[in-house]
């Protein structure tokens, strides 16, 4: 079976979804790996990197036209949508609820698309779940970023000219980028505190050396790992609990997000006014419309001497990791759905039901 490597646009995308050495991996079980011409420039994985690990590397056209899987980080654009045809298997994250548009027209080529991020929250899916690899590094670079733009640092230091106390951290959402953020936040020396809807994340919490702000009525009956939306209650027993921690905080990090929906805005204009002259808010839900109520995509803002950045930094920040993170998920998703280099298509197993979304031109999933 032949895998098409394809490459992103680099304006958008610096990740690709297949690093060298996971080509070789792949080529090591029996695939011929076809690369596109410079798709892991932006990772900095050279075209002689892939050649070297046993892949070719080809023009976009001839991947197309040579490749039955093809394989990518996000949904197929108007020129590749073009070059699609029935024999074609693709894999990416498709987003198939935000793009009935991109499905219907795959499914007009009669091909085939399963859709990384629609993979089931399940302990054996853990593995292929692009969704946390790359939440867990951009919880990670979230904390860096937000070092960079403060004008303090983390730790308690006693010098000889004075004792400079510990930066605190406050962050939103214990899921798999809010604990990375705890983690990487405490190993610089801050004093970190968090706050979750999901009970079930306290504990998880003060193992890594947060303290926890608990919110009465914190649920704790999330719906597979995941947290339903808050009531208007809930929101405002949530400000009362951590608004003094917010008052006071350095950084802020959000990382609110409920699946389907758009964030919930934890942070008001309000709210904004009466925190610290300098402190920070890095807001990882921005792409879902933001925790904070100010954050702008991909733009940052600056209200009353507080520095918001809406953003999801990971993917842009530290592609060769995410790329190879990335890669590896969809190796293992690779393997799973195939059975003596063949797709299996098997129905019965809900990873591959949850995440075949168009199957020969029949639309399976809205
Ligand atoms: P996410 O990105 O959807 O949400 C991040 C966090 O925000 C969650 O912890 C959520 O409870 C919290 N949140 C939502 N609304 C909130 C509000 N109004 N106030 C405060 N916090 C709020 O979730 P993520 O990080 O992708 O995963 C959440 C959980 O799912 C993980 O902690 C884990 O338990 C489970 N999971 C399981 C996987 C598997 O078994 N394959 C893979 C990934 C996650």
């Amino acid at each position: 079976m032949k895998i098409g490597v394809l490459k992103e646009p680099e304006k958008s995308e610096k990740r690709v979804s297949i690093s060298p050495k996971i080509a070789k991996l792949l080529v090591d079980n029996g695939f011929e790996v076809i690369v596109e011409d410079e798709a892991g420039s932006s990772s900095k994985f050279t075209n002689s990197d892939y050649k070297e690990v046993g892949a070719t590397v080809e023009m976009r056209g001839a991947v197309y036209k040579e490749c039955d899987v093809l394989v990518k980080i996000n949904p197929f654009d108007e020129d590749g949508l073009k070059l699609i045809d029935k024999k074609h298997i693709l894999i990416c994250q498709l987003f198939h609820k935000s793009h009935p548009e991109i499905v219907k027209k795959i499914a007009d080529k009669g091909a085939t698309i399963f859709s990384m991020d629609a993979l089931p929250r399940i302990s054996r899916a853990q593995d292929m779940d692009v969704l946390s690899s790359q939440s867990n590094l951009a919880g990670y670079k979230a904390v860096i970023k937000g070092a960079y733009e403060m004008t303090k640092i983390f730790p308690l230091m006693m010098t000889a000219a004075g004792t400079i106390t510990p930066s605190r951290v406050l962050i939103y959402g214990v899921g798999v980028a809010g604990l990375q953020a705890i983690a990487t936040a405490k190993r610089l020396g801050a004093i970190v505190e968090a706050t979750d809807i999901r009970l079930e994340t306290k504990e998880q919490a003060e193992s890594l050396g947060a303290k926890f702000i608990t919110v009465e009525g914190n649920d704790d009956d999330s719906e597979k790992g995941y947290a339903k939306a808050a009531s208007p209650e809930y929101a405002k027993k949530q400000k009362e609990a951590v608004d003094q921690s917010l008052f006071k905080a350095d950084l802020v990090i959000t990382t609110a997000m409920v699946p389907g929906r758009k964030s919930p805005v934890l942070i008001t204009e309000d709210q904004v006014k009466q925190m610290k002259n300098g402190s920070v808010i890095i807001d990882l839900a921005a792409a879902q419309g933001g925790n904070c109520e100010l954050s702008k995509f991909n733009k940052p803002v600056i209200k009353n001497g507080v520095k918001i950045f809406g953003t999801t930094i990971a993917p842009e920040s530290v592609s060769t990791n995410a790329s190879d993170l990335y890669a590896k998920n969809m190796f293992n998703f690779i393997m799973f759905l195939t059975e003596n280099n063949a797709f299996k298509y098997d129905l019965e197993d809900e990873i591959t039901d949850e995440t075949l979304i168009v199957k020969d031109g029949v639309i399976r999933k809205t």
